[in-house]
């Protein structure tokens, strides 16, 4: 079976304070596309690849994650992505299938079925939604707001980082469900994207944090993503 080329984003080493470019490395390495002999694992073509706030904690050499260890540096990254099944060695997956789960930032990757999550069954949508609302953070905005929240019509939400990936589905389901929604944005054109879903829109970026009206903060519900 062709050995073929497999570009790598790898961590070069850990990382202190915000992550820069210079912190990651594109390689490339090489990958047999076949299954080791008896394996139960699967084989994936790697198609999007999900960039979560989660990971800059794997970047640092001590793992802050119960579930993860951190990042091996000079290996590539791992995260939610969404993948084609090339090969399988577990009877739940088949060649040709599509999966959510964990993989890892390369474009073949060999990952036990454990890690996949899902099968995806609904492609009548962009695959690149598994990324998002159909994904990790869809899931996270569902089950905290709607779940956890236990959210009524003509209820005061604050939604923080409310342009980000979770936010905006907090602050959309919010409005569907009839919440008076507050949502705070770090720039001007956040906060104009924010305008689509918020009553009231917040720069809170200082010098001069602008709130288009004042807001009674009692009575407020928090949930903590
Ligand atoms: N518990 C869970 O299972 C779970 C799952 C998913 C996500 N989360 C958490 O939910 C939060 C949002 O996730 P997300 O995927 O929506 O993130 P995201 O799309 O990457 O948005 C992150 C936003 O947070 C704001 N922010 C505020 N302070 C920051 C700082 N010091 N450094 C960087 N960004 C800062 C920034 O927006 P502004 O500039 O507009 O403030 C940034 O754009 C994260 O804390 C994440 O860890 C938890």
């Amino acid at each position: 079976m062709a050995e073929v080329k497999n570009k790598q984003v790898v961590l070069k080493d850990y990382v202190t304070g915000f992550l820069k470019e210079s912190d990651l490395d594109l390689v490339e390495n090489t990958i047999t596309l076949k299954l080791p002999e008896g394996s139960n694992e699967i084989l994936l073509k790697n198609l999007y690849l999900s960039c979560d706030p989660f990971m800059r904690n794997l970047m640092s050499d001590i793992g802050i994650l119960e579930k993860f260890l951190p990042y091996a540096p000079g290996s590539p990254l791992f995260g939610y992505g969404v993948a084609k099944v090339l090969e399988s060695g577990h009877p739940d997956y088949k060649k040709g299938d599509l999966v959510w789960g964990f993989t890892k930032w390369e474009e073949y990757s060999l990952v036990p079925s454990s890690r996949i999550l899902f099968k995806i069954e609904h492609t009548d949508v962009p695959l690149s939604y598994y990324t998002g609302i159909l994904g990790m953070p869809g899931m996270t905005a569902y089950a905290g707001f709607f779940e956890v929240g236990l959210p009524k019509k003509g209820e005061k939400v604050f939604v923080s980082a409310a342009s980000g990936a979770v936010g905006q589905l907090v602050g959309q389901f919010a409005k569907l469900t009839g919440c008076y929604v507050v949502g705070s944005a770090g720039s001007k054109d956040k906060v104009l994207f924010i305008k689509l879903f918020a009553n009231n829109p917040i720069l809170y970026q200082l010098p001069s944090p602008t709130c288009c009206k004042a807001y009674d903060w009692q009575d407020l519900k928090a949930i903590s993503f």
